[in-house]
Formats: structure tokens, C-alpha cells, sequence
């Protein structure tokens, strides 16, 4: 089984959402046999936000020339990381009421026309069914799934999008409020998952 875990926190040292992204990681080694782990860090990936170059490479009547294709080259690998997954664990803190801006620029990197989604006469239909997301959102004021969340519902909408609908959220929110009983349900929660 392939896992990709994407964490996004500016904390490399001591990090919750990241921390306990790889407990859900260690988690899935323990539950499932074979378990292979790409990890992406969106902060320190240097991703680019979308530019004039890939803009004008998405875009394009027939067949794309060679430095569209480059233009396009980490999206495209971005996004073969994503089909190739089965498992997808993110980690984001909410960070003034949203997610890191870095994991939106890989947001923006992997929805793509004709790869992970497509146009039909019904409107957009995501191409990454059958693919299970762990999602781990921290915060210190901000209660998931509140009005002014705008970082759990948004990741959970921007997956559905791309057709990953079945997601589990591992909520450790209002940390600045009660660390300890958010941390011993999430702890909680991750021991109980199992095989789908
Ligand atoms: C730049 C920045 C902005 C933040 N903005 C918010 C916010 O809008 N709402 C909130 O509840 N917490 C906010 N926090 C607190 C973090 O979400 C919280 O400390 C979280 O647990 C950090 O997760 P991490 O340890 O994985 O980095 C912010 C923290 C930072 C550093």
C-alpha cells in the first residue's frame, strides 16, 4: 500500500499536526502489510504559485511544446504522486484561519484538468476515487468545523473535489484551551484505525 503524507507545518522541530501525522503513518505500517511512504513537506518543497509560464502551459489546443512541458514538470510529478497513492495523509495547522499558504500553492499544483478532475456536462467530477484521506488539522483558538474554520472544511471540500471523499479528520483543535484531552482522543482515534 502506498501512503503519501503531505505535512505542511512552518514548525520543523516540534510541530502537533505533523507529529501526529506520522503516528497515523505509523499506524497504517502496523495495521496493513507493505506499506510504502513518500513524504512531502509543502513549506520546504519550494513550490512555486501559479505563474504566467504554467498558466499558459495548462491551457493549450494540441500538443504542449517542450517548455510548456517543463513549465508544467513538478505539477505533473505532484500530481503522479497523488494517483499513485492509495493512502493520503495531510497535516495542516490552521494558520490565520486557513491553511499554510504553502499548502495551498501545492493545492493549486495538483488540481489539474484532465488529470485529477475533469469537466463533464454535470459540472466538475474528480478523478482520484477510491482513495482513502487521513487529515490532521491543529489550531490554538479555531474550533474545526466552525464558522470561521476555513482550513478543515476547505481541505475536506478541495478533496471531495478531486473525487477523495472518503476522510477521516483527526482533530486537534482549541489546543490553547485543552491540549491534553484533544491529544488523548486523537491518540485514541488513531490507535482504532483499521484496515478499510
Ligand atoms: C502564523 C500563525 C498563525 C496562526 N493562526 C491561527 C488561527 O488563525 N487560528 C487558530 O486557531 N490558531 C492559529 N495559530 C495557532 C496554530 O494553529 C496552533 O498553534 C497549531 O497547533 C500549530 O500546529 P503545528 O504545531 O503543527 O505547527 C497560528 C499559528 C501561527 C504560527
Amino acid at each position: 500500500m502506498k501512503v503519501l503524507n503531505i505535512n505542511s507545518s512552518s514548525n520543523r522541530e516540534n510541530s502537533t499536526s505533523t507529529a501526529y501525522a506520522a503516528k497515523v503513518v505509523s499506524q497504517l505500517k502496523d495495521v496493513y502489510t507493505e506499506v510504502s511512504v513518500l513524504e512531502r513537506h509543502t513549506t520546504y518543497s519550494d513550490l512555486p504559485f501559479i505563474n504566467e509560464a504554467m498558466l499558459a502551459s495548462l491551457f493549450v489546443n494540441g500538443e504542449r511544446t517542450e517548455a510548456q512541458v517543463k513549465a508544467l514538470a513538478l505539477s505533473r510529478q505532484l500530481v503522479n504522486e497523488v494517483l499513485e497513492a492509495d493512502v493520503i495523509v495531510i497535516s495542516a495547522p490552521i494558520y490565520n484561519f486557513s491553511v499554510p499558504a504553502s499548502l495551498k500553492a501545492y493545492f493549486d499544483l495538483i488540481a489539474r484538468a484532465g488529470l485529477t478532475f475533469k469537466y463533464s456536462e454535470s459540472g466538475p467530477v474528480g478523478l482520484l476515487e477510491g482513495k482513502k484521506a487521513y487529515v490532521v488539522v491543529s489550531s490554538g483558538g479555531v474550533e474545526i468545523d466552525s464558522d470561521v474554520d476555513f482550513a478543515g472544511k476547505y481541505i475536506k471540500h478541495f478533496l471531495g473535489f478531486l473525487g477523495i471523499s472518503d476522510i477521516e479528520m483527526i482533530k486537534l483543535d482549541l489546543l490553547m484551551f485543552d491540549a491534553e484531552a484533544k491529544q488523548e482522543t486523537a491518540n485514541k482515534q488513531i490507535q482504532e484505525l483499521q484496515a478499510k
